[in-house]
Order: C-alpha cells, then structure tokens, then sequence
C-alpha cells in the first residue's frame, strides 16, 4: 500500500475506560484531515459474531474510521478495543482483525496461493500449518481450482474471493471489508455479497462492513450504523432503520420519501405530532377511487414488478409504488396516505406505522 498515512507507531491512547464488550468497541473515535473533522467521534459497539455495516455517502469518513479500527492509521483521539483489550496502541499485525481493501490490493507476480499464504509468512507461522490453512480458506470461497492461477488471470469476483481468502486465513476475531462489492458488476454483487454473509455466519467473525450501498447494507447486515459528516446519525436493524429513521438524513438515505405538502396533507389522517416536515414512503401512499385528496398522475416510471407513479396536486407532487397495471398518465385518481414520519428539525419526533 502506497499511502502516506499509513503509521508504525499509533499515539498511545487517550482513554483508560476500555468496554468489556467481546466484539468490538469503539469510543469517541476521531480524525482530522486537511484541517477538517474527517471522523469526528464515533462511538460503536458490534457484538461478537455480530455483522454491523457502516452506511453512508461518499466522503463521510467510513474508509478513515476502518483504517484506523485495523490499525493502519493513528487515531487523533478516542479508543478501539477488540475481545474487551485496547488495541489502540498497536499497529494493524499486532491486532486480531484483518481488512479487505477496496481495491483488494492483491499482489499480481504471486500465485492465489502464495497471496493468501502471505500474511501467514510474514508471521512466520509454520510451512505445513500453511499450506492447510491456505487450502482450507481457498475451499470456503470456492477457489480451490485457481489455487496456481496469478490473479491478473481470474475475475473480478473471484479476486474479491482471493482477497477474503486472504482475510479469513488468519482467523481474525474482528474482519473488516471496505466496500467489497464496489468493483463488482450488479449480478456478481449479489452473489459474492450472500457469499460474504454465508462465510461470516458460518465462522461466527465480528465484522464490520464499509459500504454507500443502502441495498448492500440492508441486505446482510445484523445492524446499520448511517453514517453522516464523519458522525453516526443512527444504528438500528435494517427493519428498524426503514420504518423509523431517527434523522432526516437517514430517512433520505435509506429507500425513498417524498415531502408531504400543500393539498396532499390533507390525506394525512394521523398526524401523531407536531413537527415541521411530514415525510411518506411511496409504498405509503396507494391510489384509490375516493379518497381524501384528487391527483392527477404526471409520470409513470416502470420499475420492474412494480411502476413509480408521480402524482401532481397544484404545486406539490408525491410519490406511490403501484404493483399491478399501472394508471393512465393524465388521469386523475384518488389519494390515501398510511403511515408517515414527523420529523422537527430533522429530527424524528413521529408518525404512524
Ligand atoms: N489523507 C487525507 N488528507 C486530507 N483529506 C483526506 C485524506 N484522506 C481522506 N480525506 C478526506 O476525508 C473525507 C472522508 O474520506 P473517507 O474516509 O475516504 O470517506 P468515505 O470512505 O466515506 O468515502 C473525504 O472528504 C476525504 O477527501
Ligand atoms: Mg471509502
């Protein structure tokens, strides 16, 4: 790896206090970068054998937290304890985690083989206990028959499997993945992605998984923690995070809303508090014959086993997910709106389920 800020001594640490949780737990984390709060306290417990995604655009601070859980970059303050020790202190071989890089950072003049023995070499682990320990990983990930390939020779998704290999044989407690879907195409995502959880449930690893995908996360994670501004807004279940985002902004980031206004408040029945912003999924909102609020439908967007409709009242426009034959563009239909979220300075303060 070619980055500068790659550190062989971290600052000790700042804080006594270590949690006795048996996964992994981090306390106050922070960084400055370029003069700018990268990650600027981040507090997370993840369970032993708990699979936990840290969720949230480009540029809000995941890739910077996760080098400095594994070690591969000093913390300007806060703590990272593994099985309930601080490991702040150590550099990234010294701790019981191991890390997929987003770009796998496979070496291309070794072998499948040699790569996933590599991390054992460097820690001198005995020949012949490599040897079965590099066979047993490349059988977990199906790689068995690339064993002698060089991974300029093997897919996109197979190096991805190369790299996990390459994790997983060292036994760490904690694994941590940075975006390991992002190179892959759309089906091949979804197949290494159930692969990933398949192993990491298999092996029962704490693991934390990096990730701006909202449909990756939602899909194999245990929790959710969104990420935003180099701060986490929310962790929950993925139900959980759906149904009830805490912010504006994980309401925004997970699934879609629309905004409620003007003539189609009228079709909110239960408004169960007070709060400046009334927010509906489109699954919320179906089209009937009567209903408290008249539309006409402007666009249909056909979204495969379902079509997006949006509907116009005046100024304001909603969004509705129709299964079934879809409406007329330029007719007109009645509106009725379910559950909702009552947000009041961005912050969740109700709404109906
Ligand atoms: N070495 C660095 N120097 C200055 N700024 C950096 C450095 N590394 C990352 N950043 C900035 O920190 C922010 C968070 O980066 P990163 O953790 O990579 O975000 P993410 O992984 O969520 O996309 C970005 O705005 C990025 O430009
Ligand atoms: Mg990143």
């Amino acid at each position: 790896m070619t980055d500068t800020t790659l550190v062989a001594e971290p600052a000790p640490s700042l804080q006594t206090d270590i949690p006795t949780t048996d996964g992994l737990a981090l306390r106050g984390l922070r960084k400055t970068l370029g003069g700018r709060d990268v990650v600027a306290g981040i507090d997370l417990d993840v369970a032993k054998g708990e699979l936990v995604s840290l969720l949230g655009p480009s540029g809000c601070g995941k890739t910077t937290t996760l080098r400095m859980v594994a070690g591969f970059l000093a913390v300007d303050g806060g703590t990272v304890a593994m099985g309930g020790r601080d490991v702040t202190p150590l550099g990234p071989e010294r701790r019981p985690s191991a890390m997929v890089f987003q770009n796998y950072a496979l070496w291309p003049h070794m072998t499948v083989t040699q790569n996933v023995a590599f991390p054992l070499r460097t820690r001198r682990v005995p020949k012949a206990q490599i040897a079965d320990r590099v066979r047993a990983a490349l059988d977990l990930v199906g790689l068995t028959h690339h064993a002698t390939s060089k991974p300029t020779a093997i897919s996109g998704g197979e190096q991805q499997r190369v790299a996990l290999a390459r994790a997983i044989v060292q036994e760490p407690d904690v694994l941590l993945l940075d975006e390991p879907l992002s190179n892959l195409d759309a089906k091949l995502r979804v197949s290494v992605r159930d692969e990933i959880r398949r192993i990491q449930q298999r092996l029962g690893i704490t693991t934390v998984i990096v990730t701006h995908d909202q449909d990756e996360a939602l899909s194999v994670s245990d929790r959710i923690a969104v990420m935003h501004d180099g701060r986490i807004e929310q962790v929950a279940a993925p139900a959980e995070l759906y149904a009830a985002p805490a912010t504006r902004f994980v309401a925004s980031f997970i699934g879609s809303t629309s905004t409620v206004s003007g003539a189609f408040l009228a079709a909110v029945t239960t408004p169960s508090a007070a709060g400046d912003e009334v927010l509906v999924r489109p699954e919320a909102v179906t089209l009937v014959a009567d209903g408290p609020v008249t539309a006409t439908v402007s666009r249909v967007l056909m979204r495969g086993h379902f079509a997006e409709v949006v509907l116009t009242a005046g100024e304001s426009e909603l969004r509705s997910f129709v299964t079934g034959p879809p409406p007329v563009v330029g007719s007109t239909t009645g509106v009725r709106i379910g559950a909702v979220l009552v947000y009041s300075s961005g912050v969740l303060v109700g709404g109906t389920r």
